[in-house]
């Protein structure tokens, strides 16, 4: 059989993280100490019944088995426009400033091939979400990520943005909370974010993939597209996956400003299917649960959360607090490279964790973990790595 070469785009893609670490994991025999896996950020809870029985009646609906619209329904939509004005006070245009697509994936890649030029910068953060420095590459961009550290509660500061950078810029990608660090928008932030882009005339996405998880559930997130101005310069794009806990359902949304979603929605009719109808039509029934219901569906994460913090401070282990997203950005006990610690880990204690330096060079000294595994598990797993008592009492 002949053995065909990947396109040089492809060749240059880096290797899908989680590829890295399926194959890593697959190197342990588990037969006597079975893996835990703290690396993956899938939510393993069911989706709410409800959202469940209207997807059920909604496939009796011949009109759902048609090719559906690129635009989504009207119905899911106007459900969009009325989240936004009940959850963040945001007035929006169902008809211009709204799209709909299968999985914010596609958004978090699409968004940028829809306004890169060759040449230009995709700045966003380092650490980030790896699939911003692909979705530069795809763009034939260059990647400039904004070094995080903790002193400055892994918040950017535009100030370090080199100013050849800056003028090359095409676009500023962020995403609050903050995967991998958890770290929490502030209005600040969101402010300095939207002065950089004026300044540059550049358009902002924000990726709100957390965008129900805050520290706690007083905690709650900041939306861009609440901050004044933000509609100018900015789209904010929410995934059903997280808060909604309907991953395996791909259902995202792009909301805002109208020029980037119409550039955005024709290179979607090029490049992706449309959503199926009864998802659309399920989605609508999510985004009418009452905000209360939504909240409590995070509630799993924080009393978790809680509970690793108690077990990790009985470790020793330095911990920021505040932290959303169902993740926990770990310092590396010190005398460790990170690459050396998640091998410990995995080889002793039979515990898999996200190396930081999958999410940036900036990170290295870092591991993520997810809260998405069942309390005994994560529990569990934390009891082997107190075992190897890496901080002293
Ligand atoms: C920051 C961030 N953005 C986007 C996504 C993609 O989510 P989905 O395609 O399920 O909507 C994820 C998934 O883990 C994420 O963590």
């Amino acid at each position: 059989m002949p053995d065909f070469a990947a396109s040089q785009l492809v060749e240059d893609l880096e290797e899908n993280l989680f590829g890295v670490l399926e194959k890593l994991a697959a190197n342990v025999d588990g037969t006597q100490l079975p893996l835990i896996d703290l690396s993956s950020g899938s939510p393993r809870q069911p989706t709410p019944p409800e959202i469940i029985a209207s997807l059920q009646s909604a496939a009796e609906n011949p009109g759902n088995h048609e090719y559906s619209s690129f635009w989504g329904k009207p119905q899911i939509r106007t459900a969009i426009a009325a989240f936004y004005l009940r959850e963040y006070g945001v007035e929006l245009d169902p008809d211009r400033e709204i799209a709909v697509f299968q999985g914010s994936h596609i958004a978090v890649s699409g968004i940028p091939r829809a306004l890169l030029n060759p040449g230009q910068v995709l700045i966003s953060t380092d650490p980030c979400y790896p699939l911003y420095r692909s979705a530069a590459r795809q763009s034939q961009a260059d990647f400039y990520g904004i070094p995080l550290d903790e002193s400055t509660g892994f918040l950017p500061d535009f100030s370090r943005v080199p100013e050849d950078i800056a003028r090359r810029g095409g676009l500023l990608v962020l995403n609050y909370p903050h995967n991998p660090t958890g770290a929490m928008a502030t209005p600040a932030l969101f402010q300095a974010a939207l002065e950089f882009a004026e300044n540059y005339h550049l358009p902002l996405l924000h990726d709100f993939a957390y965008a129900s998880i805050g520290s706690h559930r007083q905690d709650r997130p900041i939306s861009l597209l609440s901050q004044p101005g933000a509609k100018q310069w900015g789209v904010e794009v929410y995934t059903m996956s997280k808060s909604f806990l309907m991953a395996g359902w791909r259902f995202g949304f792009a909301v805002g400003n109208a020029s980037i979603i119409s550039a955005f929605k024709k290179l979607h009719t090029h490049s992706y299917s449309t959503v199926y109808g009864a998802v659309q039509d399920a989605a609508v029934t999510a985004l009418e649960l009452p905000s209360e219901r939504i909240d409590a569906l995070a509630d799993i994460y924080h009393q978790r959360r809680e509970q690793v913090f108690t077990r990790l401070a009985e470790m020793n282990w330095p911990v920021r607090k505040q932290q959303g997203t169902f993740f926990l950005w770990l310092p590396v006990p010190e005398g460790f490279s990170g690459e050396d610690f998640v091998g410990k880990l995995l080889h002793e204690a039979h515990v898999l964790v996200a190396p930081g330096d999958g999410f940036g060079e900036h990170a290295s000294q870092y591991i993520r973990i997810s809260l998405t595994v069942q309390t005994e598990l994560l529990m569990a797993a934390l009891d082997r790595i107190a075992a190897l008592e890496f901080f002293a009492g």
